[in-house]
């Protein structure tokens, strides 16, 4: 049976650098950096008064470079002023997708829709969604619903805790006690659409061992990646997020058994004594298909 949820491509999202478009060091640096996607930031990362000159700036790198895996522009809020310009630079420079910040309501996804299905951007251009307000944790549900329509471009949550502590008031504790539960409604909406969904990032680069730690707890609430703000936190965040060789073996030995013909048609089989069933395989191929991803990138971890 196919659902709705299942055009998703399978992508690889364990490190997604955020760069800032107006910084030419760190923009000359990414092509030597093992990150699987990089976000461009035209956002907060921006002051108003360098929003043109980074626009720019983006135009003129993005034209003669393009990072090893996918590129990502994160655009200004619609009361910026700026959105209009960066959505029509967008579109020239094709990244993989656009990220939107402080999405609220499924009515800020379809207004970018239109927009774009009114200035011919390519179908293959996705979008991602930041969900970092109150009135966004609250409208999740709704604005996934988004991404399960067939063409609806709607691709990844990431989290922005950033915004959300400053807007809620809820501190930086250890263990983000008392944000877990919002991170996990964003990755339960996320996956009832068939969307990858990006943790928040950690500020403070210098400590490893505490970003190791989030990273891990990322992991096993889901998380298919986390948002980076320096290079030196790629390394850890790949291979938290990363596929090990047991699950890769494990995987191959499922899809070479359903493989079988005796095992055609069949939905639950046996493998050296236990039970797989044909979900097993769905996530045995989408497994294998990271695994090839990470295979053909040319900056190796
Ligand atoms: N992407 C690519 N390169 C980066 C980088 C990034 N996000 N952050 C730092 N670098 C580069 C620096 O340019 C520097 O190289 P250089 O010496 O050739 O200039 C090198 O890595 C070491 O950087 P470091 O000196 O440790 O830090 P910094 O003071 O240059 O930068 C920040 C610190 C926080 C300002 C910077 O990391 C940054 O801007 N991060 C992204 C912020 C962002 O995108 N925020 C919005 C989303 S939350
Ligand atoms: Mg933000």
């Amino acid at each position: 049976m196919t659902r709705a949820t299942d055009h998703h491509p399978v992508r690889l999202r364990r490190s997604v650098l955020s760069v800032p478009a107006d910084n030419p060091r760190a923009l000359a640096k990414i092509k030597d950096l093992a990150a699987d996607a990089v976000i461009f930031d035209l956002e907060d990362a921006v002051t108003p008064e360098h929003k043109a000159q980074a626009r720019d700036a983006l135009v003129s790198h993005l034209s003669a470079n393009r990072p090893d895996g996918e590129a990502i522009i994160r655009i200004n809020v619609a009361e910026s002023g700026f959105r209009e310009a960066d959505l029509a630079a967008s579109v020239v420079l094709r990244p993989d997708a656009i990220l939107l910040p402080k999405v609220e309501s499924p009515a800020d996804i379809q207004a970018v829709l239109d927009w774009l299905s009114d200035n011919d951007a390519p179908e293959s251009l996705r979008l991602w969604a930041m969900i970092e307000t109150p009135r966004g944790v609250i409208n999740v549900p709704a604005i996934a619903e988004m991404g399960r329509t067939v063409g609806g471009r709607l691709d990844c949550f990431v989290v922005g805790l950033n915004d959300l502590r400053k807007a809620t008031g809820v501190p930086a504790l250890p263990g983000r006690t008392y944000l877990v539960p919002w991170l996990m409604q964003v990755l339960l909406a996320a996956r009832g659409s068939g969307l990858d969904a990006i943790d928040a990032v950690f500020n403070d680069f210098r400590d490893a061992e505490g970003f190791g730690t989030e990273c891990r707890q990322g992991r096993d609430m889901g998380y298919d990646g986390k948002m980076l703000i320096h290079p030196a936190q790629i390394d850890e965040a790949n291979r938290c997020f990363g596929i090990d060789q047991a699950a890769l073996d494990e995987a191959h030995a499922i899809i070479g058994a359903f493989a079988r013909p005796e095992h055609a048609g069949k939905g639950v089989i046996n493998l050296d004594g236990r039970m797989v069933e044909r979900l097993h395989l769905d996530e045995a191929l989408k497994l294998a298909t990271k695994a090839d991803i990470i295979e053909k990138r040319k900056v190796k971890p």
